[in-house]
């Protein structure tokens, strides 16, 4: 079923495929299982074509325009894992999944019965990598460019591994003054400052492909965050 999808839609596949050209032009997409998650299927880059040291010139285009689109990040793998074992935290609900990258987490939502699912990513190649990705495992989401466009309230936002980028710790507020509950995963955050977020669990997961680098980050933190309404 998957396959035929992408067949169908190999469009949308090629244009994600010539994003990441752009920096990595030896770089191909291959559509991949992912580990310990059997029902979501990913274009992701083929760690075949990335063996050996990058020229000077690739090393700093791929510095300047990161296709961080092309993996499956540890914690979005462990969050799209959790909502599935976890399928009542956003069935029914109007989800947003903010920083969608490769659009496990929101992929995973929909699966989990989520109403309404909006992917946000303000790099529009991973917006395109999510099409394609939505496409092969038949998901409909909304695909917006920055949580402005969402509609006034949502009941769940969802931010994996985004709050690597210190600048994004202003989404925090920005994503409880949207939801009514927000979910973030993180491997590269133990703690976070902020008295309206709460750690509620801590699992493993490698970032997918695993091209060695990313070990450091195998622990997944979950916070809960509700906007406090006394304050
Ligand atoms: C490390 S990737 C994680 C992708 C995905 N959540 C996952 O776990 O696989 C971070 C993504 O967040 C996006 N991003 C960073 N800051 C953002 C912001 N302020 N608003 C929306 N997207 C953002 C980046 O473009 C990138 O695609």
């Amino acid at each position: 079923m998957l396959f035929e999808n992408v067949v169908k839609d190999r469009g949308l596949l090629e244009t994600a495929e010539k994003a990441l050209q752009r920096t990595l032009p030896m770089a191909r997409l291959q559509i991949t299982e992912l580990p310990g998650l059997d029902q979501i299927r990913l274009a992701l880059l083929d760690p075949a074509c990335s063996t050996g040291p990058l020229p000077e010139e690739v090393m700093r285009a791929v510095i300047a325009e990161p296709a961080y689109w092309s993996f499956c990040w540890g914690s979005g793998l462990a969050l799209a894992k959790w909502l599935l074992e976890e399928p009542d935290s956003v069935s029914g609900q109007i989800v947003a999944d903010i920083g969608t990258g490769c659009g496990v987490a929101a992929i995973a939502a929909e699966l989990a019965g989520a109403h309404q699912v909006w992917a946000c990513d303000l790099d529009p190649d991973a917006l395109d990598c999510c099409r394609a990705n939505a496409a092969i495992n038949e998901s409909t989401l909304e695909f917006i460019p920055h949580l402005s466009h969402l509609p006034e309230r949502v009941d769940i936002v969802l931010l994996a591994d985004v709050l690597y980028d210190r600048s994004n710790f202003g989404l925090l507020d920005q994503c409880l003054n949207r939801g009514d509950t927000v979910i973030v995963a993180d491997s590269r955050i133990e703690h976070i400052d902020h008295s309206e977020f709460t750690a509620f669990a801590r699992v493993e997961a490698l970032t997918y492909p695993n091209l060695g680098e990313f070990d450091e980050f195998k622990s997944v933190t979950f916070f809960r965050g509700r906007r406090d309404t006394e304050r």
